[in-house]
């Protein structure tokens, strides 16, 4: 196993420039294409290696990577955990519930302390949009965004277009390129980082993104990043080569934003029926959790030629390996680090 840039993802680089230049991982919005494609291409060795009964390597050993997380993760967590252990570095799990954190301290002072144990990368979930980059601007080692407010959630859309690469490499695709396909995310797209992320990381690979969703779930102004805003998802879903769903972010939500989930699913949930308004072939997502029976039906989240659900789970260990590699070679003195 190697560390070093594949003659693929080389020969995608604007000459002289470095494969990523970026200390830390706050957002897809920070990334351009050629650097997203790069850390596409370095999971692919972590996705044949995690297929492997034998799924270690030592390239982070000795390092320290403390995972904070101020918000309830199952696999986040889990995945930047054995993405991690499998890279051979010491993980350290913080949760929010059982740190000074819930005592009073504000998250600066949270920062000054994780720093102050010399990590060499820290993986920060927070409830508040911006958090991850407060953090990084007060620590010494990269920080990654494992998701902040309403902001962004990064490696989940790199985990997303690595699902979908190898879904349309299957089909005989070279799958580095979207131009030409047609996305719709459909849910709770007000409070989804999930899919701000998704937006911006779907249109650099090339694809046109719909959104979806009831007026009070839809962002004001989201037509400005470039997407079709729809209400009514049988539009919304016409023709469509993939269709993203999300969960209601309730936790986020103050107040009555939908009338009842019953209402919602019928209205915006995903069922085999409705699959039908999409293309013939189309590929079903979802982040996860899901919410069966609410935002997507069981017959759908299931299918197995069409969904790829699980599939994007396990890409994600093999993307946050790529982002804890990459974002580690400078303090690891490996070459082209940026
Ligand atoms: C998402 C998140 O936390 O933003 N989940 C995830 O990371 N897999 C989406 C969600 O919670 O609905």
């Amino acid at each position: 196993m190697t560390s070093t840039q594949s003659p693929t993802a080389q020969s995608r680089f604007p000459a002289g420039r470095l494969a990523f230049p970026h200390r830390d991982l706050t957002g897809i919005g920070q990334l351009e294409r050629h650097e997203i494609l790069y850390l596409l291409d370095q999971a692919e060795q972590w996705v044949e290696l995690n297929r492997q009964s034998t799924k270690h390597a030592d390239l982070l050993a000795g390092l320290t990577i403390i995972n904070a997380f101020f918000e309830n993760s199952t696999r986040t967590l889990l995945s930047f955990e054995i993405a991690g252990k499998r890279l051979g570095a010491d993980v350290v799990n913080m949760h929010a519930a059982q740190s000074s954190v819930k005592k009073g301290e504000t998250l600066i002072d949270t920062a000054i302390t994780l720093n102050a144990m010399r990590p060499d990368a820290i993986v920060i979930r927070h409830g508040s949009s911006g958090a991850t980059q407060l953090i990084a601007d007060k620590v010494d080692c990269p920080v990654l965004n494992a998701g902040d407010g309403q902001h962004e959630h990064p490696t989940q859309a790199l985990l997303d277009a690595l699902a979908l690469r190898h879904k349309l490499r299957e089909r005989g695709d070279s799958g580095d390129d979207f131009t030409g396909l047609t996305i719709t995310i459909c849910g709770d797209i007000l409070h989804s980082r999930v899919a701000r992320s998704n937006i911006l990381c779907l249109q650099a690979m090339g694809a046109s993104v719909r959104v979806c969703a009831p007026p009070a779930l839809m962002p004001s102004g989201i037509d400005v990043l470039g997407v079709e805003p729809l209400h009514d998802f049988d539009a919304a879903l016409r023709n469509a080569d993939v269709v993203m769903m999300l969960r209601l972010q309730t936790e986020r939500m103050e107040g009555q934003f939908i009338p009842s989930a019953r209402e919602y699913h019928h209205l915006y949930g995903l069922t085999n029926a409705r699959l039908a308004f999409a293309a013939g072939d189309a590929i079903v997502m979802h982040p996860g959790p899901m919410n069966r029976g609410v935002e997507i039906d069981s017959d759908v989240a299931d299918m197995l030629d069409r969904s790829i659900i699980t599939q994007q789970v396990e890409m994600g260990v093999a993307i946050r390996m790529a982002c804890l590699d990459i974002l580690t070679r400078r303090v690891r003195g490996v070459e082209g680090w940026a």
